[in-house]
């Protein structure tokens, strides 16, 4: 379980929550169908297919011709705020945006699964399948084994 935690950590908690930890700009996993191991295994081998309307993202072409991706968090008749996925805000003026368009694509990558090894993606279900007490009481060992 712990070893699990890790690789969520690594490959997924820098954009999601479970268990209370993690980044927010997916959405939190803790209520999600996560026992079901054919949608955990479509949502990660092809996130784009099916994209929540709350998480679309979009894409901005500024007037410096520069191109950014991510979540709309704001929009203001003054300004729109992207969220990107290494969790930065981009404040972009109206003024300064060429064009605002939806991506096809989601802003969670494909091909996670591929970079890790058999064991690890092993672990990772094991760890997302858990259940919260499970995985708190995998919390209070790792911090155990710290001392
Ligand atoms: C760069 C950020 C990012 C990373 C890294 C990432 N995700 Fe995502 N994920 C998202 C976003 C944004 C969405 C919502 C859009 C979508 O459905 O594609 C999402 C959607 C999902 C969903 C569907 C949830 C729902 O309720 O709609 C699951 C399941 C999921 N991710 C699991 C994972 C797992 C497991 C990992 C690690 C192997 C991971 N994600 C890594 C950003 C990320």
């Amino acid at each position: 379980m712990v070893k699990g935690k890790k690789v969520f950590q690594q490959t997924c908690g820098t954009c999601h929550k479970l268990f209370e930890e993690g980044n927010a700009i997916g959405p939190d996993l803790t209520s999600a169908d996560r026992k079901n191991t054919d949608y955990l295994l479509e949502q990660i081998v092809n996130p784009s297919v099916y994209i929540r309307p709350e998480y679309v993202s979009y894409e901005v072409e500024t007037g410096a011709d520069q191109i950014l991706t991510g979540l709309m968090v704001e929009s203001t008749t003054a300004a729109v705020t992207l969220l990107d996925k290494n969790n930065e805000r981009h404040v972009l003026p109206r003024g300064q945006i060429k064009q605002l368009r939806e991506s096809q694509v989601s802003l969670m990558p494909d091909g996670l699964l591929e970079a890790l090894q058999p064991q690890q993606v092993m672990d990772l279900f094991a760890y997302m399948q858990s259940n919260e007490s499970v995985a708190a009481s995998a919390k209070s060992q790792s911090l155990e084994s710290r001392k």
